[in-house]
């Protein structure tokens, strides 16, 4: 049974995850205290703050001792996102954290007394993160500037979203692209894809062009008839190329090197990404992301 305050998910792909992200935030908070901005860290997909991890090692005396304590299979609980930027250093001036579920978002209190230090500079929101976003992103950022990390578990964010992120000219993105989970799956090999998974990926990429790049028309020649079926052209690779070409259209710099996160199967579950809205300070933060997104 999953302990109060703590998500079940992931696997060493959330470890990936959170070690490139955390190591961005240490290097970019060093930067960042020597400028004149405030700076934030806004976590748009924040769950609960904790997450839990099977132990997989049922011999070690530690989770013997777990397991034996609370009669149930033993866990870890970890940290999740929000903790882990709550506890980079040099820290951040605010923390914002965003959790649309309203049992997750009650959890994500418990941040406040772990960090107490930091409590009133935590500020929690329970609401869909992009209504929360473009309200926030419209704001003046002349002397702001934030990491927004997106981290959902699906195909939840918006390319509007992203857009509005990219106008700002003030904030790091980092996003989780639902590539194998997500895009992948609905992209039919026969094309025949419904509606409303049609509106899912136009939502996401923010465009109808995916179709014609995923899908190519072949003629097929009968004695009465010229009929023309569409066959899946695409690949993880040319989605991925897809998304980082779309995300260099509003982006004035892009990681060309987004992190597969592939399951035990060995499938690129996400890719996760990264774009500096800033154009003076985006060469530099897009040569930290690769460094990180190349070694991890
Ligand atoms: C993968 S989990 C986040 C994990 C978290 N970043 C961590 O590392 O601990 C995704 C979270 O997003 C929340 N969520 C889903 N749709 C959302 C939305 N539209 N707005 C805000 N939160 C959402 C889910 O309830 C879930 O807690």
């Amino acid at each position: 049974m999953a302990k109060r305050g703590v998500q079940n998910f992931g696997g060493s792909w959330t470890e990936e995850k959170l070690a490139s992200v955390q190591k961005y935030l240490a290097a970019y908070a060093t930067i960042m205290q020597k400028q004149k901005f405030k700076f934030a860290y806004v976590d748009a997909f924040a769950g609960t703050g904790y997450r839990e991890q099977k132990i997989q090692d049922t011999t070690s005396s530690e989770s013997l001792l777990v397991s034996a304590l609370a009669g149930e299979e033993p866990q870890k609980f970890l940290d999740g996102s929000a903790s882990v930027a709550l506890k980079v250093e040099p820290r951040f001036d605010r923390y914002i954290f965003i959790e649309k579920n309203e049992t997750r978002f009650k959890e994500l209190e418990a941040l406040k007394s772990n960090f107490s230090d930091k409590a009133k500079d935590i500020q929690l929101i329970n609401a869909d993160a992009n209504t929360f976003l473009k309200d926030f992103c419209n704001k003046n950022w002349r002397s702001h500037r934030a990491v927004v990390f997106l981290d959902p578990y699906g195909m939840q964010v918006h390319w509007d979203t992203i857009k509005t992120i990219a106008k700002t000219k003030a904030i790091d993105l980092w996003i989780l692209f639902p590539l194998g989970s997500g895009v992948s799956r609905l992209l039919r090999r026969d094309g025949q894809i419904d509606q409303a998974m049609k509106e899912k990926l136009n939502n996401l990429f923010g465009e109808e062009a995916w179709y014609d790049a995923f899908y190519e028309k072949k003629k097929q020649q009968s004695f009465f008839n010229d009929d023309s079926t569409v066959e899946k052209v695409a690949n993880f690779k040319s989605i991925e190329k897809y998304f980082v070409n779309r995300l260099k259209e509003i982006f004035p710099s892009v990681a060309p090197n987004p992190l597969p996160l592939y399951n035990s199967k060995k499938v690129p579950l996400f890719l996760l990404c990264f774009a500096a809205a800033n154009e003076k300070g985006g060469p530099t933060a897009v040569k930290i992301a690769r460094d990180i997104l190349g070694k991890t």
